[in-house]
């Protein structure tokens, strides 16, 4: 058999991973019955396709369809903390994929497991967060003109990918899988509510019941998040630069107002943003002690941990993922994971039934490239709707809920303009 190229944490773990992916599985129907389809077309054969993902059990789910498709397939991990290392494992003993990737590698490993991905010199990238492009776009710039197309699987990726197609640089076409309908409705949404959720109460017990949690960033993910601690009982104040999705927010029932206000009032303070230093040092100043602070943002510059240090004069770590720091007064401010993806790195991500429909537009879309790829030129495109919405229907069927279907006159009535009161 063909050695498998890997850097992993401990090829023993695999045992213990597989069961992981086959658990997550029962929950990705819809990724199961593409996998079905790609055993028969295989429409990805001859293809080398390099992925730059969370390594998560859901994720070993798409490179087991990718593969199945007929793709040689190459992983590295979208984040430092988020890798599951028994399911890296899986990956290459029970399903033959190259995997470069171990849990809290360094920033250097980190970037040295991207370039061996590179190396396979693919036709096709699948980014999280556009680390994978951007690295192809500037220090590995070989091999650039055999890629074909490349998806990018969330907002912060792809806010990065426009910015380079509208500098005029980007050297291929993109997949914003983000912009699925079925991908950021749910996964966003309810994904990132839960998941966030998830981690920060296994990374710290707190109650959220009664506390007073203040949400940065009233995107998709942010609503989520906030929809779901109001459902656990918590207090929620919801801070934005938004006009519109401000008075949203408000009109949900939340409260809204600056950071600076929010300060003084949050036990709990979560940022997904985006954005660099949502969370500053005269935040920090004007925070109770014994505050909680995370982010469940693609990076680790929402909250200015640089400028925490600088002011605290002990640091520690109290708990796995859990640092303390102390400031003037003796006042305690804690950060999770050290302010990277808090539902990654505290839990295990997005749930199996979020991610079916986002990774089989992942899937889909990588068909799809390589259908289209002579067509298409160096933009980010959505994915069409037809594809979204039969992704919906695949998805509706497999918890069998049934749905209603226009008649005759109310297609019509639709597409008409003459008949009025
Ligand atoms: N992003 C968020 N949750 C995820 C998961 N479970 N697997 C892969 N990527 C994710």
């Amino acid at each position: 058999m063909k050695r498998i190229k890997s850097d992993i944490k401990n090829i023993n773990l695999a045992s213990a991973g597989n069961k992981r992916i086959l658990w997550a599985d029962k929950d990705m129907p819809v990724l199961a019955q593409i996998r079905a389809g790609f055993s028969k077309k295989k429409p990805l054969k001859g293809v080398k396709l390099a992925a730059c993902l969370h390594v998560t059990a859901e994720t070993a789910n798409l490179m087991r369809t990718l593969k199945t498709g007929g793709a040689e397939v190459v992983l590295c991990a979208s984040n430092p903390l988020s890798t599951q290392d028994d399911v890296a494992a899986s990956l290459v003993k029970d399903y033959g994929v190259s995997v470069f990737a171990i849990n809290s590698e360094s920033r250097k490993t980190y970037y040295e497991h991207i370039n061996r991905a590179i190396d396979l010199m693919p036709n096709i990238t699948m980014d999280d967060g556009a680390d994978l492009v951007s690295l192809f776009h500037s220090k590995r710039t070989k091999g650039i003109s055999r890629i074909i197309g490349g998806t990018e699987e969330t907002t912060t990726g792809v806010i990065r990918l426009k910015a380079l197609a509208l500098a005029g640089k980007l050297r291929y076409p993109i997949i914003a899988v983000n912009n699925a309908m079925t991908k950021h409705f749910f996964d966003n949404r309810y994904g990132t509510g839960q998941s966030t959720l998830d981690g920060i109460i296994r990374l710290t017990d707190i109650l959220l019941a009664g506390s007073t949690v203040v949400i940065a960033g009233y995107g998709w993910c942010g609503r989520g998040t906030a929809l779901k601690a109001r459902g656990m009982g918590a207090n929620v104040i919801v801070t934005e630069v938004d006009e519109i999705k401000s008075l949203e927010a408000v009109m949900d029932g939340f409260q809204v107002m600056p950071m600076a206000t929010a300060a003084p009032q949050g036990d709990l303070f979560i940022t997904l943003t985006g954005d660099i230093n949502v969370i500053d040092k005269k935040h920090f100043l004007k925070m109770k002690s014994g505050a909680i602070i995370c982010n469940s943002g693609h990076f680790d510059v929402e909250i200015n941990i640089a400028g925490l240090k600088k002011m605290a004069h002990a640091r520690k770590t109290v708990k796995r993922l859990v640092d303390e720091y102390t400031l003037v007064g003796n006042k305690k401010i804690y950060v999770l994971a050290e302010g990277r993806l808090v539902n990654l790195a505290g839990a295990e991500g997005h749930p199996a039934s979020v991610m079916d429909m986002s990774f089989a537009n992942q899937a889909l879309s990588s068909e799809y490239i390589m259908k289209y790829y002579r067509k298409l030129e160096n933009r980010v495109y959505t994915i069409p709707e037809k594809i979204d919405r039969n992704i919906a229907r695949l998805k509706l069927k497999s918890i069998n809920i049934a749905i209603d279907k226009l008649t005759k006159e109310q297609e019509k009535y639709l597409s008409s303009w003459e008949i009025g009161t």
